[in-house]
């Protein structure tokens, strides 16, 4: 078992600053907030807590940003230094993964995939940074009219703590290559990545001011980032309550927000799947990251004939998945902090009664007497009216339901307020594309899980949200449409 783990004693310093037109400076009043390790419960280090008064500074210096050399250089540099911005990150890749599994407890195999992600990420929109093209538009032929596509300005990206520097990538990357400038807000429970990706915007020389990050809470830094008149436009990963209140802020400065709000997402089993396939997918999909992923595969929607074979071979698979610390590299780390621990053993606790079984885990491994740790967890034998069918649990809880045909299918894999990512397993191409047709929600995965990549966008319907990331329309969300007509 790995030891206590301080940042300090791991030569990682601990920030204590926020990172403002390229100065990394403390917080205004002064004041800091802890961050602890979840795999141990303790301090990890302290982080600045910003709050409106930073968040001034920070937004005057991103909006000074849009009028400097950042507007001036060429479309075609700006990705050159999104590139750049890469390869600096790739470089730390190590001290980045450890940081990363240190203040999020995942194993630190995800957090390396993670990074290497972020490195994908910048990548793809460094490569499109020159490529944003307007239209021409006919109006015939005494007008010539054309658009321009214009940087939105400041933007404020507002990230959870599942993916921190995933999350911040997915938004920052698209919004520079757009030459936006941005003020960045982590999550409170996971403030140390960004301040490591400033650190890199400085080394691969993004000008001051292009990126800002003020870490502190949600309802100060967060909730001031929203309300700043100068903000043009908001991307915000979360909690539908959270995102509720990000858009009605949003709403009174009638700025744009992008939304994603995570989800309960159905996985249909029909018998002629492969169920080989689905239990490994469905395993990572279930429990990679502990459960703690928007688009987790969380809701088991399974034909009654292979009802129970199913739920043996995942419950068998799962009991192989080894729990400890992120630096000790398992399957599975712990939650990210002791209010995600709560909610998520509430849940299994719910998961018990009302004639629900839990199938398989539901406590703490035996093996770890301290740390926020939940054993891969199944519930089947569940009424889909049931607290734990219905609500977003984000720990590693896979929830089962069966049905008999494709109507009621369909009917429960619709029937929540979510609608983010579903899945189907079914070696019938027709009833394949039926069901994609039919269920509600942004993304539809046919026999795989986590089908996707910077390329493709992603987003929500329904509750789980507005607007889509990723891809070039990912891009899109920090263009402004500029026409131009002009009477010949
Ligand atoms: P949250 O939605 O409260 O936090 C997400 C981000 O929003 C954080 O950076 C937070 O500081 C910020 N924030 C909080 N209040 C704000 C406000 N009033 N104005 C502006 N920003 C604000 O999520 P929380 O409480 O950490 O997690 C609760 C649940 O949310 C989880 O159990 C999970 O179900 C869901 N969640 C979903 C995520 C997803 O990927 N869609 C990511 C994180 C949480
Ligand atoms: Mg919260």
């Amino acid at each position: 078992m790995t030891a206590t783990h301080d940042a300090a004693a791991l030569g990682i310093e601990t920030p204590r600053t926020l990172f403002i037109d390229g100065a990394f400076e403390a917080a205004a009043s002064g004041a800091t907030f802890e961050t602890v390790d979840p795999s141990t419960e303790n301090v990890l280090a302290q982080a600045a807590r910003g709050d409106a008064t930073d968040v001034d500074r920070a937004v005057a210096a991103a909006k000074r940003a849009t009028r400097g050399p950042w507007r001036d250089i060429t479309p075609a540099e700006r990705g050159r230094m999104i590139f750049r911005l890469a390869d600096v990150i790739l470089a730390h890749k190590e001290e980045i993964a450890r940081i990363e599994t240190l203040d999020v407890g995942k194993p630190l195999k995800e957090s390396r995939g993670d990074v290497e992600g972020v490195v994908a990420t910048l990548r793809y929109n460094a490569g499109a940074a020159d490529k944003l093209e307007g239209a021409t538009i006919p109006l015939g032929r005494s007008v010539i009219d054309f658009t321009l596509l214009e940087s939105a300005g400041v933007t404020a990206h507002i990230v959870p703590w599942n993916y921190p520097l995933g999350m911040l990538a997915r938004s920052v990357g698209p919004a520079l290559a757009a030459g936006c400038t941005t003020v960045i807000k982590p999550a409170e429970q996971s403030p140390l990545s960004a301040m490591l990706f400033a650190r890199c915007c400085v080394e691969a020389g993004i000008p001051p001011g292009v990126v800002n990050v003020v870490t502190g809470f949600g309802e100060e830094a967060g909730a001031a980032l929203v309300a700043h008149p100068d903000v043009r436009g908001i991307t915000f990963t979360g909690s539908v309550e959270t995102g509720r209140l990000v858009y009605a802020g949003a709403a009174r400065g009638l700025k744009p927000a992008v939304l994603e709000l995570g989800g309960k997402n159905p996985v249909i089993i029909l018998p002629d799947a492969d169920l080989d396939r689905a239990v490994v997918d469905i395993l990572d999909g279930a429990f990679g990251n502990s459960g703690q992923v928007c688009s987790s595969s969380s809701r088991l929607i399974l034909h009654r004939s292979i009802h129970d074979e199913f739920l043996d071979r995942l419950a068998e698979a799962a009991s192989r998945l080894t729990v400890g610390a992120g630096l000790d590299d398992c399957d599975l780390g712990p939650v990210v902090s002791a209010e995600q621990y709560g909610r998520v053993t509430g849940y299994i606790a719910e998961g018990g009664r009302n004639g629900a079984r839990l199938r398989h885990g539901g406590g703490r491994p035996k093996h770890l007497g301290r740390g926020y740790f939940i054993e891969p967890t199944i519930i089947d034998r569940v009424d889909p009216s049931h607290v734990v069918s219905r609500e977003e649990i984000f720990g590693p809880v896979a929830v089962a339901l069966s049905f008999d045909t494709m109507a009621e299918a369909t009917a429960l894999a619709n029937g929540l307020g979510y609608g983010l990512v579903a899945g189907v397993y079914t070696a019938d191409i027709g009833t394949a594309l039926t069901l994609a047709r039919d269920i509600e929600a942004g993304s539809v995965w046919i026999n795989g899980w986590f089908i996707g990549g910077q390329q493709a966008p992603t987003g929500g319907i329904k509750d789980s949200g507005i607007g889509r990331e990723r891809g070039l329309p990912g891009i899109m969300n920090y263009l402004q449409i500029k026409n131009v007509g002009i009477r010949l």
